[in-house]
């Protein structure tokens, strides 16, 4: 490839100066001439080729899909993701893990949720909750002031160091992510954060786990409970969180996305329940402008 441009940059430079032909000896022919055109146009194609993918990559696909959440899930979450993890051989989670590790002070959990935030606003988009949801998640946290604390769906740790930053002492989050590898980077973010000491990371499957929780941790019953996971298990780990009596009078659960992606079976039964008062805050999902937010629902018992 560089062998190829070598010998394309004299002919283009003779094109410009015939006379350093000359000078060779060379006769200035037509067909020099046409050849010579003929790669300079090449040159240029390729080169406005690469700067039109480029900018359409970088800011006219995001600028429309921004307003259309499934447009702006397929775009960020399936086909940059792809793109990037082919071509730099890495993850997406180890690409803001690398990103915490360089512009995050270690020990302080808000250098770390702003270095994530940076990292999805102006590289990467990522499925945390983000920033503008975050400060509503961050409302709720200091409003119940829990002890513990259930988040249900980790992945690198994101929500999980914004909720432990605003813990009193001695309370806990107890964070559950099936995916080992997201657990992995999870768990160096948190670190990073210095909050190990408020967090109880499990690696496992809502579904298998909620059934254990009481005997594991010996706690009677969650103040807060975050859910964050696949949309369609709110549903049946709410139901599954009621038979298990993890929930008391006064409990709250906030689910993120209730919108976009959506869990319509979710919202449909903390609304209708005479167990739940529940309340919609309106928000975006997160780094983008299409619509979403968060239902907080306190369990009456
Ligand atoms: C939207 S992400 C969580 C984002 C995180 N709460 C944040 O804001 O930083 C959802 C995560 O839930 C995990 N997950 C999905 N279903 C799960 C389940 N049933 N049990 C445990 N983890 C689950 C996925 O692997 C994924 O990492």
């Amino acid at each position: 490839m560089i062998g190829r441009w070598q010998s394309i940059c004299p002919t283009v430079r003779e094109l410009a100066h015939p006379s350093l032909k000359a000078r060779r000896g060379e006769k200035w022919t037509g067909s020099t001439a046409c050849r010579d055109t003929m790669w300079l146009t090449l040159l240029y194609s390729c080169t406005g080729g690469a700067a039109l993918l480029y900018a359409l990559y970088r800011w006219l696909i995001p600028a429309a899909v921004q307003y259309h959440g499934g447009l702006a899930l397929i775009w960020h979450d399936v086909i940059v993701e792809w793109i990037l993890d082919t071509l730099t051989h890495s993850t997406r989670p180890q690409r803001l893990l690398s990103a915490v590790q360089k512009n995050a002070t270690r020990g302080d959990p808000s250098s770390v949720v702003k270095a994530i935030d940076q990292f999805c606003r102006q590289k990467e988009w990522a499925m945390n909750v983000g920033d503008e949801k975050g400060c509503i998640l961050d409302l709720v946290v200091s409003e119940v002031n829990p002890t513990f604390v259930l988040e249900l769906g980790t992945y690198c740790g994101y929500s999980t160091v914004r909720i432990a930053r605003l813990l009193p002492p001695h309370a806990k989050v107890i964070t559950l992510e099936f995916n080992p590898d997201f657990a992995a980077i999870a768990h160096q973010v948190i670190a990073w954060a210095g909050l190990e000491d408020k967090v109880h990371l499990i690696v496992g499957a809502s579904g298998d786990w909620i059934p254990k929780m009481k005997e594991q941790f010996g706690l009677n019953s969650f103040d807060l409970v975050f859910l964050d996971h696949w949309k369609d298990r709110y549903l049946p780990d709410t139901k599954l969180m009621e038979e298990c009596g993890l929930l008391r009078q006064g409990s709250i659960l906030l689910a993120d996305n209730v919108i976009c992606p959506g869990a319509p079976d979710y919202l449909d039964y903390v609304r209708r329940s005479s167990q739940y008062e529940s309340q919609y805050f309106k928000s975006h999902l997160e780094y983008t402008k299409v619509e979403d937010g968060l239902e907080k629902s306190i369990f009456l018992g």
